[in-house]
């Protein structure tokens, strides 16, 4: 045992580990000793990074590319970035206003630290992405939770906003699709959400790191095509973990105004220097080639998306949005609550997924780690033959609570 003379600072005492890892790490244990895992808990595409893009950061290592780059990325890649949402999207961003990190969520958090700081208030529309509410304390700042409601399809309104806005306000973070609901804010929604920032000052932080997984005729609104003067207020994060099925390469990127991009820089530039040069290369080819890979994971996922939500529908007291975006469904178990397995009572959403996983082998995510304890999340991005026996045992687990 430590003597524990040493001890982690006291930020640390805000801070909990991902709570997706954890309920993924769990689950693999459980895989590795021999049980019969679905896991419904990974918040990535089941596919294998296209051949061009391993091919690039094969050649990379083959011709040396092993060195320290420049910190906010190499040029080419920057300009690629540019060059491809303004052919897709029609934006006009420089390479001096770009960002590479060492994943979306690095970028996040060097956003955090060079926009925000102690007495400053972060508005996190919830059901939230995990790391937002962490990223904003470890910046010293507050998240302020903004509960978004079911029956309103997890849409943001005017109505919400103002009634948490307060003279500390500074920003707000945007995620649509979103991680865990799949919700596609409104144009109404982000209409508001401009106003507000433009009238206040605020930053709006537009997290995109799904916008290639969108399951309607239109593509998703976006706050820049809504209302374009929310520009110099604006970062816009993304990267290709999503749609190149890139999670472990850890490259993501952040679009805005050329000085805050030269703030994080220099927090870059004082923490993790620059994103793997390897990655960097294989990104590149991501960007500048063939944009079918998307397409293909897209139309892949829809036919699971519907056999899914059809299955969850079906069950007795379980309501389910249908997810507009990414590939996750998050449907309001709160019926159960209360209920009992063995003399075991189900209290909520984290005893609710502890509960499938140890009866039903099957790993989900607890709302509560979104903070919304009603829900559980569970990952469609699984083969549909797992999807049709994970909703087999859910449907036989809930049976069995009494
Ligand atoms: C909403 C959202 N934003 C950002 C990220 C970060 O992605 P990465 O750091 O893997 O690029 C994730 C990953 O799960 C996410 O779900």
């Amino acid at each position: 045992m430590d003597s524990q003379v040493i001890k982690p600072a006291s930020r640390m005492q805000q801070i909990k580990p991902s709570p997706t890892l954890a309920v993924n790490a769990k689950a693999k244990a459980m895989k590795a000793a021999g049980a019969d895992i679905l896991n419904f808990s990974v918040g990535e595409p089941d596919f294998d990074t296209p051949a061009h893009v391993c091919e690039a950061g094969k050649a990379a290592i083959d011709e040396g590319f092993t060195r320290y780059t420049a910190v906010p990325g190499i040029p080419e890649l920057r300009e690629a970035i540019a060059m491809r949402f303004k052919e897709d999207k029609g934006w006009d961003y420089s390479a001096e206003q770009i960002q590479v990190s060492c994943g979306g969520k690095h970028g996040l958090y060097n956003m955090a630290q060079a926009l925000f700081g102690p007495g400053d208030e972060v508005l996190i529309p919830t059901p939230y992405w995990v790391s937002y509410p962490p990223i904003i304390l470890l910046a010293g700042a507050t998240p302020v939770l903004v509960d978004l409601p079911e029956e309103n399809r997890f849409d943001l309104s005017a109505d919400i906003l103002k009634s948490h806005i307060t003279d500390k306000t500074r920003g707000i973070i945007l995620n649509s699709p979103s991680n865990p609901t799949g919700a596609v804010f409104s144009k109404n929604a982000l209409a508001a959400v401009a106003d507000m920032a433009l009238k206040n000052g605020l930053v709006v932080i537009s997290d995109d790191i799904y916008d290639t997984i969108v399951y309607t005729d239109e593509p998703a609104p976006h706050i820049l095509n809504v209302e374009p003067r929310i520009k110099e207020q604006l970062l816009i994060l993304n990267g290709v973990s999503k749609s190149f099925a890139m999670t472990g390469w850890r490259i993501g990127y952040t679009l805005g105004p050329q000085h805050i991009i030269a703030a994080m820089n220099k927090i870059q530039s004082q923490s993790t220097s620059n994103a793997s040069s390897i990655a960097q290369k294989a990104a590149l080819a991501a960007v500048t080639g063939s944009q079918e890979f998307p397409l293909k994971m897209k139309k892949s996922f829809l036919p699971r998306r519907d056999f899914i939500i059809s299955e969850l529908r079906g069950i007795e007291n379980i309501s389910c949005v249908v997810p507009d975006g990414a590939f996750y469904v998050f449907p309001n178990m709160s019926a159960y609550f209360g209920k009992s397995f063995k003399g075991n009572k189900i209290n909520g959403s984290v005893d609710m997924s502890a509960y499938l996983l140890e009866e039903s082998f099957m790993a989900t995510v607890p709302g509560a780690a979104f903070g919304s304890d009603e829900f559980v999340r569970f990952s469609f991005a699984a083969s549909m033959e797992s999807i049709k026996e994970g909703m087999k045992r859910l449907k036989e687990a809930l049976a069995k609570l009494n």
